[in-house]
């Protein structure tokens, strides 16, 4: 599909009210998305586990306006008060999708949002917020049009969620979600995730991540100037270039269940992103001192565990600890023992692979 296909030819808006509200997930890439060129379009194909717990509510209550207005009309609440600093980023999504949904001018919306995991945590809400925005639009495009597609609708809400967040697009479906165009699979889009098409190992079901929160502080520097300073980066082109051969090679991994080999990818990638933040100009380190050590213990315990446990990184400090249902109990005691005193006021979220985001309540 071409964005294009994502314009709506015929609207039929007689709906003068109605309430959609849609939980969606965040996710963790196994293959970083680093680096993007206009309009959030890849710089590599990235892949990703969805996940359960750590996610976002939202809930649009609309009415139509009597007349289509000039600017986007919208309340923004945020756990219950309104948000005004929220705000002019809704706005900028809204001008980035207005193309795609015209009717946006013609209603009111009413937007309450609010997240599982704590706002200051250091998890990004971007992919779950954005994610959930989308869909609760889609929902509303549904309500006036015929005969929408569950693929299309899909589609359309990763599409939308991209324009909104990068890495938001990966949140729509699950449990393992592809994005980005690569020759190893054949239906992938630089314009929206798709749900991984092959087959995946049982070692894979109920994978689990559990998040340690070890700097819950404002990141020194935000992913959009980290993708930034991919351009002009020195090792860029050879990085775009590791992550499509490192998806090619998960693949097969993802189908065989060979976790070892899957540890090695997945802790390869988070390093490498992280050594992308070094090796940029100006450099930059997002992670701490807690990191490092969590890291270590992490390889000490695995040599003398026999487990099958690895890391990954998102762009900041927390380190999420990845590890297979059928080891669970080993591993999440030796986190609790001797991972948590790392984390800032020994903060954790147990989450595990998830199916994708939900629909919650339609009133149309
Ligand atoms: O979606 P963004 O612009 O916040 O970028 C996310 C980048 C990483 O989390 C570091 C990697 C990824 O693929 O999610």
């Amino acid at each position: 599909m071409i964005e294009t296909d994502f314009i709506p030819d015929s609207l039929i808006l007689d709906k003068d009210h109605g309430i959609v509200q849609y939980t969606s997930p965040s996710n963790i890439a196994l293959i970083k998305y680093w680096g993007k060129l206009e309009n959030q379009i890849p710089a590599n194909p990235s892949i990703s586990f969805t996940l359960n717990a750590c996610s976002t509510t939202t809930k649009i209550e609309y009415v139509k306006l009597g007349k289509r207005a000039s600017d986007f009309s919208f309340d923004l609440y945020f756990e219950g008060l309104p948000k005004e600093e929220f705000k002019p980023k809704i706005t900028t999504f809204f001008k980035r999708i207005i193309t795609y949904m015209p009717f946006l001018l013609e209603y009111r919306l009413s937007i309450h949002t609010s997240n599982t995991f704590p706002h200051s945590s250091g998890i990004a809400s971007s992919a779950s917020g954005m994610s959930a925005l989308a869909l609760c639009l889609m929902e509303m495009e549904r309500s006036f049009t015929k005969n929408m597609t569950d693929d299309y609708f899909d589609r359309k809400a990763s599409f939308l969620s991209r324009l909104g967040s990068g890495s938001a697009c990966r949140s729509i479906n699950g449990p393992l979600v592809q994005w980005g165009k690569s020759n190893y699979v054949e239906s992938s889009s630089n314009l929206y995730g798709i749900p991984f098409p092959y087959d995946v190992h049982p070692i894979f079901n109920n994978f689990h991540d559990t998040i340690l929160l070890v700097d819950k502080g404002e990141k020194q520097v935000s992913s959009t100037v980290g993708h930034d300073l991919m351009h002009g980066h020195p090792f860029a082109a050879n990085r775009f270039k590791q992550a499509d051969d490192n998806l090619g090679k998960i693949i097969g991994v993802l189908e065989s269940g060979n976790i070892k080999e899957f540890m090695k990818i997945v802790e390869s990638e988070a390093l490498t992103l992280h050594s992308m933040m070094m090796t940029s100009n100006p450099y930059f380190i997002l992670m701490k001192p807690n990191t490092l050590s969590i890291i270590n213990a992490i390889w000490e315990f695995r040599e003398t565990s026999n487990t099958h446990v690895c890391f990954t990184l998102d762009a900041g400090a927390n380190v999420h600890v990845l590890y297979p249902e059928n080891e669970k109990d080993k591993v999440f005691s030796f986190i609790k023992e001797k991972l948590v005193p790392f984390c800032q006021n020994g903060q954790y979220i147990c989450d595990q692979i998830g199916q994708g985001a939900k629909k919650k309540v339609i009133y149309v």
